[in-house]
């Protein structure tokens, strides 16, 4: 017995990234796995990544930007799976707007509180009805390093949409406690996927990166795959004791700066 059989989960923006980890660990774990992404062909190279492994991901391409796709998305995702115990709110990103504040548009905090923000809270509410209904459900939010003790890379519209994810939590935990429903937010430092990689070489000289590496206490940066790992235990049946919680997973960074 896997310890996500028989249960369904749905990972949003999972067609690359830490998302597509996520989904492929909650899969080899037996869970019933949806993944959105507005990019079909990352959606169909996420497909065929599973089955190469032996696995199968459920797709659906929307840009989550739109509230009425994620509606019918949501729909589209119940009425194939017939449930939803998991969701996890991993669309998110600083989307590479200007790093210093006073270089931010308000079509840059715009953009970025659209995609970390909105598009979260609009997937939860089309979520609970189906949760309640069960009396079971596991929300994962994605917060950030950055939104716990700022960010050395990405600005003031992300730390503070990241911010707000970690408060929004607290509520969802609170309010859907009592129908079996948990809250909370993973908190990662930066992961190397391709393009953190991308973002750090343009924005930190090689001097810098050492600098903030040699004040992290495990010394490297995160793996896809520890994110992951982190997900697969949050979302499970049996964390149903934690709920409004954030897990910092960031190597120990921040305790020391
Ligand atoms: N990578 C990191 O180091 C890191 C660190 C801390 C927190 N996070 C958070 O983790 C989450 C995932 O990060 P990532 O780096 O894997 O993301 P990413 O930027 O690599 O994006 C993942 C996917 O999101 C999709 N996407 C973007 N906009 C979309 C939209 N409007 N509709 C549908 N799909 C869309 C993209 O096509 C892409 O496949 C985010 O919330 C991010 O803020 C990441």
């Amino acid at each position: 017995m896997r310890r996500y059989d028989g249960r369904a989960a749905l990972i949003t923006a999972a067609g690359s990234g830490l998302g597509l980890g996520m989904a492929m660990r909650l899969a080899r774990e037996g869970a019933r796995v949806t993944i959105w992404d507005r990019d079909e062909a990352m959606l169909a190279a996420a497909r065929e990544a599973a089955a190469a492994a032996g696995l199968t991901l459920a797709s659906d391409m929307l840009d989550m930007t739109d509230g009425a796709a994620i509606e019918a998305a949501m729909a589209r995702h119940l009425n194939e799976a017939g449930r939803l115990d998991v969701l996890v709110n991993n669309i998110g990103g600083s989307l590479h707007t200007p790093f210093t504040f006073l270089d931010q548009s308000d079509a840059d905090w715009q953009r970025v509180i659209e995609v970390n923000v909105t598009a979260c809270i609009r997937t939860t509410r089309a979520a609970l009805p189906a949760m309640v209904a069960a009396g079971y459900g596991r929300i994962v939010n994605l917060g950030s390093k950055a939104g716990r003790f700022g960010s050395l890379f990405a600005g003031a519209n992300y730390v503070a949409a990241k911010g707000a994810m970690q408060a929004f939590t607290l509520q969802i935990a609170q309010e859907f406690g009592p129908k079996g429903i948990t809250c909370n937010t993973l908190c990662p430092g930066a992961i190397l996927t391709p393009r953190v990689e991308r973002l750090l070489a343009e924005r930190q000289s090689e001097a810098e990166r050492a600098r903030i590496l040699a004040t992290i206490p495990v010394r490297r940066h995160g793996t896809v795959e520890e994110v992951a790992a982190a997900i697969a235990y949050l979302a499970s049946e049996e964390a149903g004791f934690v709920t409004g919680a954030t897990l910092d997973i960031n190597g120990g960074q921040a305790m020391t700066i």
